[in-house]
């Protein structure tokens, strides 16, 4: 079922909104009001970005769209670093992250959600169906099953055999440029209301029980409706240490554009995190007049950005 809505769904993006991706170094674009738009993190933020456009076009909430947005990136067994095909724990266990958070600061998370496909709506479900932010591990899988949510293996061939050949050689996986991960999206709707979400499998082989930022509102997405939007990609520890999404917020609110905001976050990681060399983190931001922005700590960096129609990528500037 989940197999064949990503298979209409990528049909969806071929026969419809989206363009071959093209790279673009402007980086940040000044509007009046810039509505509806969608934006996400890397080139599988374009398929994302696609089904998010279908809601948004149709005239439809901010928040509908970045959930069906995010759930292509889930289905997509290409997609190694988020849900179905992510990369498993060192045990082999894939353990899911995700978070959602809508236009009135309303905000549902999961983490350490094993065997769901979906993590983002049942972060929804979180937000929506009870007085909790956050459900963890077999807690946040009760909750789940409860509410229809059906148990898959989550750990593809392809996966498994990467997790294998790992464990020959137990080396550390560092999160920069050649292994992506998380795909964190904003999109404001024809009304001009915000929202976000954010979803990963989080860091490759990691050690079972560790999450990263990708769940926690203020670290890997946060937004307000009277300003705007950040998400993050990359070491969730580095984006938890420096509250990442919530300072690229408040930066905005004080008047920095999305760009100079998310350039000051990377420039506090890169003061404050000795061993910044060795991580990549990159952050996305969108302000209510629909001008967009990113920065990232290392080269590489790319984001896609859907509006009137032309699906585009950037590539974000860094800091190194
Ligand atoms: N940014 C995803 C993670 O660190 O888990």
């Amino acid at each position: 079922m989940e197999r064949r809505k990503f298979l209409s769904n990528t049909l969806l993006t071929s026969l419809g909104l989206s363009l071959l991706p093209s790279i673009n170094n402007s980086d940040s674009f000044a509007s009046t009001s810039r509505k509806p738009i969608v934006m996400s993190t890397w080139n599988h933020g374009l398929a994302a970005n696609d089904a998010a456009w279908v809601v948004l076009s149709a005239g439809g909430r901010a928040l509908d769209a970045v959930e069906q947005g995010v759930r292509v990136s889930e289905a997509d067994p290409k997609v190694s670093s988020v849900g179905y095909g992510g990369a498993p724990d060192r045990d082999g266990n894939v353990t899911l992250d995700a978070c959602i958070m809508d236009e009135e600061g309303n905000c549902g998370s999961v983490a350490f959600l094993e065997k769901i496909m979906h993590p983002i709506s049942v972060a929804r479900k979180v937000m929506e169906k009870t007085p909790y932010v956050m459900l963890t591990g077999d807690g946040a899988l009760q909750f789940a099953l409860a509410n229809g949510f059906k148990e898959e293996n989550l750990l593809t061939e392809e996966a498994k055999k990467a997790w294998l050949d790992w464990k020959k050689k137990q080396t550390e996986l560092k999160i920069d440029k050649d292994h992506h991960d998380t795909i964190g999206m904003l999109a404001i709707d024809i009304k001009g209301n915000i929202s976000g979400a954010c979803t990963t499998s989080g860091l490759a082989y990691k050690m079972r029980g560790r999450v990263g930022d990708s769940p926690i509102i203020g670290a890997g997405l946060f937004l307000d409706n009277e300003v705007g939007g950040a998400c993050a990609t990359g070491k969730g520890e580095a984006v938890i240490k420096i509250a990442g999404s919530a300072m690229i917020v408040e930066l905005m609110r004080n008047g920095k554009t999305p760009k100079e905001a998310c350039k000051i976050a990377i420039e506090r990681i890169a003061k404050k995190q000795k061993d910044c060399k060795d991580f990549q983190v990159g952050f996305l931001a969108l302000n209510k007049s629909g001008e967009y922005g990113s920065y990232s700590l290392q080269k590489g960096f790319d984001y896609a950005v859907c509006f009137d129609k032309i699906n585009k990528i950037y590539k974000s500037e860094s800091f190194a």
